[in-house]
């Protein structure tokens, strides 16, 4: 297992590149096998989320090759349609294939993706709008069994919440259905019209992605493309936070400045200077952060419900007491027990966090919950006095490429762990009592390393 170790303190300077969207890249890629043909995904995150969605499209028959952050899709050999209960657990946003196989195959196999640590995540959405589309469906023990014999029909559909998935799934059924969909209340996240370029870029005629209102003209079939991913926002929100919180000076570059709108008076409100050239947006924090009367998430373009607890971690010790409501999953305070180990002062309430800000953190061995969690507790550990453990990092390689390095690369004392290395490191004798093996054993043994 992994750890990483934070020694706070340290005011955090310079510039560093945002990688690609997590939540833009796992659709893409779903939409890579429902084109048939080859695909290049560039700007792809190297992320452990998007490998489970790799692994996915290896197992219906896609031939996959990764170059750096270039992903490259051969679907023409899709043979399947069933996507098994092992790889639908390792990542429960999988529910995104549902739309694209389906259409591709007119079947789809797959079990309920279940909750996780911020809800219990129902697809009820997806499946009602699948339906809508003329999939019959067959529920048995877990398994979702969807048939499309005649192929799938546009349809109108209203979404009684813009979700964010259901709108992908509908996207991704109706580019290939017969006939004209529209599609109501649909989530406006900078995400829906990426996905909405990159099909389109494989011939699908989709019009208002970013809108409430979608319409998606059905074609035969889709080719493969080339694309881009937008840059992720919600780490480069998460790393202007951890700018914020360590009174630092930093600049996040490579990203969208529109796609950080509901940050940007967020930020000043705690007494954040923040200039906007380009691609890069440059950040400059205060002495002492001011609390934020009051916080809600609410679907794009409110206050992204990903950047909540990184917030509330950077909260903590602003001047002044914060009030932070989550209105998109019911379960996402978990970061809040664990902040409490740093010495913060938070208290939760149904889908209130009331946060007092106190002068000082100090450091503390703690777990990562989930992803934006932990990530809260990164920040925590930067701006805590003495050392912070964070534990189940694994969490965080899910939705942050390498967090340690680009932390580090703005002067962080942060570094990665293998907790099994260090105890093995620490039982083996030292070096000067073990027989001399010779050059080339040693040189084997610099291998190793
Ligand atoms: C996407 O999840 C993101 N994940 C989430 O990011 C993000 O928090 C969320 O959108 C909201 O922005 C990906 O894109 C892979 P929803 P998704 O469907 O699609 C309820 C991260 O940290 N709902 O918009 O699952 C649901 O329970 C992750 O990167 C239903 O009730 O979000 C939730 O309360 C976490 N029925 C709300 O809607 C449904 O059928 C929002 O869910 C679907 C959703």
């Amino acid at each position: 297992m992994e750890k990483i170790v934070i020694h706070g303190q340290k005011r955090l300077t310079g510039e560093i590149e945002i990688h690609g969207s997590k939540n833009s890249a796992l659709p893409i890629l779903a939409a890579a096998a429902l084109a048939n043909g080859v695909s290049e995904i560039h700007n792809c995150p190297r992320l452990s989320d998007v490998d489970a969605a790799l692994r996915i499209l290896e197992h219906l028959g896609c031939r996959v090759r990764r170059e750096g952050h270039t992903v490259s899709v051969d679907s023409t050999g899709l043979h399947d349609f069933a996507v098994p209960d092992r790889l639908m657990r390792e990542m429960r946003s999988s529910v995104v294939f549902l739309g694209a196989i389906l259409g591709r195959t007119r079947r789809a196999r797959l079990c309920t993706p279940g909750g996780c640590e911020i809800g219990l995540r129902p697809i009820d959405l997806h499946l009602l709008a699948m339906e809508q589309l003329g999939a019959e469906l067959r529920e048995e023990g877990g398994q979702l069994e969807f048939s499309a014999p005649g192929g799938l029909t546009g349809a109108r559909i209203t979404l009684s919440f813009p979700s964010v998935g259901a709108t992908e799934n509908v996207l991704l059924a109706a580019a290939t259905a017969k006939g004209r969909t529209v599609l109501h209340n649909a989530a406006r996240e900078p995400e829906i019209g990426d996905l909405a370029d990159f099909l389109n870029g494989c011939g699908a005629r989709i019009y208002g992605a970013g809108d409430s209102t979608i319409v998606i003209d059905g074609v035969a079939q889709l080719h493969g493309a080339s694309h881009t991913v937008i840059p992720d926002r919600i780490a480069a929100s998460t790393y202007l936070l951890a700018g914020a919180v360590t009174q630092g000076r930093i600049c996040v570059k490579e990203v969208v400045p529109a796609h950080l709108g509901a940050l940007v008076p967020v930020l000043r409100e705690m007494g954040c200077t923040l200039s906007v050239s380009g691609r890069w947006v440059c950040l400059s924090a205060p002495p002492r952060l001011h609390r934020v009367k009051m916080t809600r998430t609410m679907p794009y373009p409110g206050f992204p419900t990903d950047v909540q607890a990184p917030l509330s971690a950077a909260l903590t010790v602003a001047e002044g007491t914060s009030v932070v409501v989550e209105n998109i999953f019911e379960s996402r305070y978990k970061h809040a027990s664990e902040l409490l180990r740093f010495g913060a002062k938070i208290h939760v309430e149904g889908r209130m966090e009331v946060i007092e800000g106190v002068d000082r953190l100090l450091g503390a061995q703690v777990v990562a919950p989930d992803l934006r969690g932990g990530f809260a507790l990164l920040l925590a550990g930067l701006a805590a006095h003495g050392e912070t453990v964070v534990r189940g990092v694994e969490h965080i390689d899910r939705g942050y490429e390498s967090p340690e390095l680009l932390l580090g690369s703005l002067g962080a004392d942060v570094q990665r762990i293998c907790e099994d290395e260090e105890r093995t490191a620490k039982t083996e004798p030292a070096d000067t009592e073990k027989p001399d093996p010779g050059p080339q054993a040693a040189g084997e043994r610099q291998q190793d390393r």
